[in-house]
């Protein structure tokens, strides 16, 4: 008996064993791209409204880390109902904002307290001279929770109302962004938009009774990428019953009192202006009995409204100005007609975001990147790969500083692009090695083969077919980097991908005047042998050799050429087995396709789940409905990796697995410089040629 039961703990313990050791071998790592995201260095900031205003008024609220945005300054009464630990200090700001730290989005409430600073001799003390103490509380994210994007929050007593990605709508190219009620003495947490339809922006009345949300209501999402032409909607913020819709296109309402709030619209005449909303009284609510009327005038964009509770007059808003690269905070004085300067006051060459009003109308918020303007100070890039939380067991997810990835066969190195600039970085973000700091690459593939080498395509991306890109082999283990160009003609030959056994590349080329796929020497290139693996009046690109060799992924427009919408696609490299595998709706996106290690997956970047957020409350991205995807290559167990309003792209998938931790560097290149949105700036430029018109220029 007693062998018996050692026999069966041993045989227990050696499953065991294989178990663990195939789940460490299975596990694997993901890096992928955000636009922009790695100088959005966001803090909240806010300025006095003042007759006079110096730069050393601007206090930064927020605490210097990951990047935080999307502010409100709650009631002291409503945040000490919400949390009686909290210190009721009689001059402390109780703010709550989204922050992308620890690799999600959740919810913080800071309560910053103001102590005044000695006196200092000779000098008058102003009131901004002020030291401050925090105590940071998460109210909803982070942890253990369902990972998703979390977006503009209010408090409403117990409860904090915002904005959620969490739940699958199930369609293809609708949002998942609806609103949320968490109660935070219970944790419970109610939906309160409907099912089907999807709400951003949410604003709670002064009462706390009403929830107002820019919604697409059940017309969806049509590819829009600069105005979503939301309706606004109002409902009871208890339980969401009650919905009506009060205004015919309009986004991020802002509430002045139970039946006044603003919104934003893009008007006819092409001007994003500030619209006001009065509610009646003593009729049903309805889209007709409700009384809009323009607030701000054409001649600047204004948009992304502040109300104030006790100043009427005053609303706080984001303009830009004709012949601005920026995006400022202003005050609008809705009697005079007056707009007055604030952030251009302070920062000038620097954008500011959403902005918002104090209870007591003393301050304005916003967030900007905290390396703006502020005295000089340079913020650096840390963050070589910083960890994404993700729900997908054995994956870790990170983003890499740094565009088109590519892991080294056995994980260790990482070859990318910096737009411009080629690097190759050991996986652990020590060793940078510069390959060309000034070329224009893009994608990169290493050979599985030969060891040290990497392939990519130099010349501008995004460019028709006749345009001079070729592919090159490069040796990057040798004192000078070796470079062999491997395509002739330049028709834009991109996007290599190489072979398992090391000796093809896999590449898309614009030569026949479409863009089809080739295959080509892996050493010699095309003068070593060559065929057309696709061909068509269409576009086929983007393509990713299957670890078993038997498949080769690529995007491709076959289905409906030129139209700007993009599916997956796998074929067998003798031209054979051609497979449709994914489609965003009849006019989506889904690009980027790369082969997990065991070659039953893929990962790609779609607009399946549409876009999270108003695009105009983000710096400018492309394509604000990029979002990382995995699914198994029979089209099941689609899996959403990644929920925020940027662009995410260009996923390559590693063979080890790497730590769920940040990979942290120090690199000499200054955050805070990144575009606002360019649909802005074209508008200037109409307006100025419309004004040349009018004035006979
Ligand atoms: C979360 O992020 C903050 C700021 O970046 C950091 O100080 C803290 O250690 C992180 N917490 C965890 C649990 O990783
Ligand atoms: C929602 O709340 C309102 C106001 O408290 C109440 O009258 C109504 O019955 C509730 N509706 C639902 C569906 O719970
Ligand atoms: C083409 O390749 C696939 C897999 O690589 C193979 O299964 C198939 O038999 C091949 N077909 C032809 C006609 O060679």
């Amino acid at each position: 008996m007693k062998s018996l039961h050692h026999l069966i703990i041993i045989i227990i313990s050696f499953v065991f064993l294989i178990t663990e050791s195939i789940a460490a071998d299975t596990a694997t790592t993901i890096v992928f791209t955000t636009l922009g995201r790695s100088r959005f260095a966001f803090d909240i900031f806010s300025l006095p409204i003042h007759p006079t205003i110096r730069y050393d008024h601007e206090l930064q609220l927020t605490d210097g880390h990951s990047v935080n945005f999307n502010g409100h300054l709650a009631d002291q009464t409503q945040t000490i109902i919400a949390n009686p630990t909290l210190p009721d200090h009689p001059s402390s700001l109780h703010l709550l904002y989204v922050t992308e730290r620890n690799g999600s989005s959740s919810i913080y409430l800071d309560v910053v307290s103001n102590h005044p600073a000695p006196r200092r001799t000779g000098t008058r003390r102003s009131v901004f001279e002020t030291e401050s103490t925090r105590s940071q509380h998460r109210l909803v994210g982070g942890g253990n929770g369902r990972v998703s994007m979390k977006d503009r929050p209010s408090l409403v007593g117990d409860s904090v109302i915002y904005v959620s990605t969490h739940e699958e709508t199930g369609v293809a190219r609708t949002s998942w962004a609806a609103v949320y009620s968490t109660q935070l003495s219970t944790g419970l947490t109610r939906r309160l938009t409907p099912e089907k339809v999807a709400d951003f922006s949410p604003a709670v009345s002064p009462s706390g009774m009403w929830t107002a949300v820019a919604s697409s209501g059940e017309n969806g999402w049509g590819g829009e990428v600069e105005e979503l032409g939301t309706d606004i909607y109002i409902f009871l913020t208890r339980n969401g019953s009650g919905r009506v819709k009060v205004v015919e296109h309009g986004g991020w309402p802002s509430w002045a009192d139970e039946s006044t709030f603003y919104f934003h619209r893009r008007g006819d005449d092409g001007w994003w202006s500030v619209y006001a909303a009065i509610l009646p009284q003593d009729s049903p609510v309805t889209v007709d009995s409700v009384v809009t009327r323009r607030v701000t005038p054409p001649g600047l964009h204004s948009f992304t409204p502040a109300a104030s509770l006790t100043k009427k007059n005053i609303i706080a808003v984001a303009t830009r100005r004709p012949g601005s690269d920026f995006r400022h905070i202003e005050l609008y004085d809705i009697a005079t007609g007056e707009f007055h300067d604030l952030t251009r006051l302070v920062a000038p060459r620097a954008n500011h975001y959403n902005p918002f009003i104090s209870p007591d109308s003393s301050r304005v918020g916003y967030h900007k990147c905290r390396g703006a303007g502020n005295n000089g100070k340079t913020i650096k890039n840390d963050l070589f790969l910083e960890n994404i939380k993700t729900q997908q067991p054995g994956i870790s997810l990170f983003r890499i500083d740094g565009s088109f990835p590519s892991f080294s066969p056995d994980g260790s190195r990482i070859a990318y692009v910096g737009l411009p600039g080629l690097y190759v970085v050991n996986s652990d973000g020590s060793g940078t090695k510069e390959i060309a700091p000034d070329i224009t690459a893009f994608s990169t593939a290493w050979n599985p083969k030969r060891k040290g080498v990497i392939y990519t395509s130099i010349g501008p991306t995004f460019a028709s077919e006749d345009t001079d890109v070729d592919i090159y082999s490069i040796e990057v283990d040798t004192d000078e980097p070796g470079f062999t160009k491997l395509t002739a003609g330049g028709l834009n030959n991109a996007f290599p991908s190489v072979s398992p056994d090391g000796k093809w590349v896999a590449f898309r080329s614009g030569r026949t005047g479409y863009k089809n796929l080739y295959i080509m020497n892996a050493i010699e290139g095309e003068k070593g042998g060559l065929t057309q693996l696709t061909n068509g009046p269409w576009s086929d690109t983007m393509c990713n050799w299957s670890p078993d060799g038997d498949w080769i992924a690529f995007a491709s427009d076959r289905h409906s050429p030129g139209s700007g919408s993009f599916g997956l696609y796998m074929i067998h490299p003798n031209g054979t087995g051609l497979r449709h595998l994914i489609h965003s709706g009849a006019g989506g996106r889904t690009n980027h396709p790369w082969f997990s290690p065991d070659g039953e997956r893929i990962v790609f970047t779609s607009d399946y789940a549409a876009v999270s957020a108003e695009p105009i409350s983000n710096p400018h991205n492309y394509q604000p409905y990029g979002d990382i995807f995995t699914m198994k290559l029979d089209g099941s167990e689609l899996t959403r990796l990644t929920h925020n309003s940027y662009e995410d792209g260009t996923p390559s998938w590693g063979p080890k697995f790497m730590a769920p931790q940040n990979v942290e560097w120090s690199v000499d290149e200054e955050k805070c410089w990144f575009e606002d949105s360019e649909w802005l700036a074209i508008t200037n430029q109409l307006y100025d040629a419309k004004r040349q018109i009018q004035c006979g220029g």
